[in-house]
């Protein structure tokens, strides 16, 4: 038995599938190469034949990926498997992932298939994307609720056929502990050939139990781990890359097994995949949520003080938390400040380096000590990749408790400005419906949500949005010390991100960009406003109290 277990990241397959996850191709590329830097194994760049864009993603990705093996998921069907191969076929280490469901259930209602078709067209399809890739995986999809006897034999004909890594997906987050490890030990003494192929396991976490299943298929035998980076992913989601994997090196006892990955590139990834799709980290979320090494009890952090593994078991650093008390200000230098983000774990080129130190200085200009979390902050929001069709250039409100607030915003589209007035029943709001106004399209506002990033009183805000219209959801973010201000850069980001996603809309809104037609548009109704501007989400922390 390999002494290696090997992590194999859907996060770009299984994860961007989640409702609210999905990523544009820069986005996704820029995560691909995070994940590599990471050192995961295998990179399931997406499922080729689902659309052209995915499709696109998985040949890009394909192409800039240096050492990591890069999959695409395919169904067991000759068009599915060509396409993923068209798609691969440029990586260094390319493989197809092929699957078809092996449990009496799938058979019967969604295949329409008996178990001796599914095991052929599983063998047929295995060999046939054999002939094409130097690496084959097979999933046999909702292994877990299969006939054990059944799936055996499909595990050893599809060995047979030449997949050289056999996926048990637990499809429905359906297994415990005990009955993953059962299985993967069933299959080791059971199958024959089982020496030419390595099992994985990929477990979804609807009971909650994706990890503790991974770890326990891992412990009877398992030599690959399909997981995501912060467990998203289908429904309640995968199994977390950053709990698998910490789980294994804290308890290196119980899990005496080699791993490829750089932990302390575990929370840059997080911080990165949070950005990119503007979904906060949950602050309890394990290993990588902000409470994850607070300590707040009296007695804790006594025992801490006296001696940190009283109530800790991992080192932040471990993870790629940097601890300390070095603060910048507005006399710090450029050197000071490439240093610092050298530090924080970020290699900045010279354009990237001269921009952020451009912000910085107007930031320090405002605040008097820059700390490491509004560094991180800054580098987020200096390089978020929503597209910028829109952008602000400036806004005024007018606010108090004994008027009603009211919102001028001028935003620039191809070098005009477009301006609009509105009022509402708070500044945020005010400001919103001017946006909406200038954009031309309604949108429902789904989840509005306020934080401080810092401590102190001048503290950076981060607004985090979530809107959505007749075709989808879209995320914003935006970071500034006032509040206002980061409400609108993150609204305008999620804007922007669905004007992306939906072309037709933004051909009919650009019709109206020239400057004649940019001076007579016409206010949307005030009731579709007021309809479709209703604020569900929740406002949190302090500096809520400024909205
Ligand atoms: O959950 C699942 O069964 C899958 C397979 C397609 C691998 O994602
Ligand atoms: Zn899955």
């Amino acid at each position: 038995m390999a002494d290696r277990v090997a992590i194999f990241d859907t996060t770009l397959r299984d994860g961007e599938q989640a409702p609210g996850y999905s990523m544009n191709l820069e986005q996704k590329m820029r995560l691909a190469k995070q994940l590599e830097l990471l050192g995961v194994d295998v990179i399931e760049a997406g499922f080729a034949i689902a659309s052209p864009g995915d499709f696109e993603s998985v040949r890009s990705i394909a192409s800039v990926i240096d050492h990591t093996t890069v999959a695409s998921l395919s169904r067991a069907l000759v068009k599915d498997i060509d396409r993923a191969w068209e798609a691969v076929k440029e990586a260094r280490k390319p493989r197809i992932h092929t699957f078809i469901a092996t449990s009496d259930l799938h058979l019967k209602y969604k295949l329409k298939m008996d178990k001796q078709q599914a095991l052929e067209q599983a063998e047929r399809m295995v060999r046939y994307a054999r002939n094409l890739s130097p690496e084959v995986e097979f999933s046999a999809e909702d292994a877990m609720r299969s006939d054990r006897g059944y799936l055996a034999r499909v595990v050893e004909r599809t060995i047979a056929m030449g997949a050289t890594i056999i996926n048990i997906p637990d499809t429905v987050g359906y297994t415990t502990p005990d009955e993953m490890g059962g299985m993967i030990s069933y299959l080791m003494n059971t199958v024959p050939n089982i020496d030419k192929a390595i099992l994985s396991v990929h477990c979804h976490n609807d009971l909650g139990l994706a990890v503790a299943n991974t770890l326990a298929g891992i412990k009877a035998g398992a030599r690959q781990a399909e997981l995501t980076m912060c467990g998203i992913g289908e429904r309640a989601g995968n199994a977390a890359i950053e709990e698998v994997v910490m789980g294994m090196k804290t308890r290196k006892d119980l899990y005496p097994y080699e791993l490829n990955i750089d932990t302390k590139q575990l929370y840059n990834t997080a911080r990165l995949l949070s950005n990119i799709t503007a979904v906060p980290i949950n602050p309890s979320k394990a290993i990588v949520g902000a409470n994850a090494f607070s300590h707040e009890s009296g007695i804790h952090q006594h025992g801490m003080l006296a001696h940190s593994e009283t109530y800790e078991i991992m080192r932040p650093e471990s993870i790629g938390i940097k601890q300390t008390t070095m603060v910048l200000g507005k006399h710090s230098g450029q050197h000071a400040f490439n240093h610092r983000m050298k530090e924080l774990g970020y290699e900045l080129d010279a354009e990237l380096s001269r921009k952020l130190f451009e912000d910085f200085k107007h930031l320090a200009d405002k605040k008097k000590e820059i700390t490491d979390r509004d560094l991180i902050a800054m580098m987020e929001s200096g390089t978020q990749s929503s597209p910028q069709i829109f952008e602000l250039d400036n806004f005024v409100v007018n606010s108090g408790n004994l008027m009603t607030a009211t919102a001028c915003v001028t935003l620039m589209r191809s070098g005009k400005k477009m301006q609009a007035v509105e009022m509402g029943t708070g500044p945020v709001y005010a400001a919103f419906k001017a946006v909406e106004k200038i954009v031309r399209k309604s949108f429902v506002l789904d989840d509005y949500q306020l934080r401080a990033v810092t401590e102190h009183r001048d503290a950076l805000g981060e607004v985090l949005v979530k809107i959505s219209d007749a075709h989808g959801e879209y995320r914003g973010r935006g970071v500034s010390t006032d509040v206002i201000e980061a409400s609108l850069l993150s609204l305008l980001s999620a804007v922007n991100r669905m004007f992306e996603a939906n072309e037709s809309q933004m051909e009919q809104s650009s019709d109206h960009s020239g400057s004649e037609k940019a001076k007579s548009w016409e206010p949307l109704p005030a009731d579709a406003l007021e309809r479709d501007m209703k604020v569900t989400g929740t406002v949190k922390d302090d500096v809520s109290k400024e909205v």
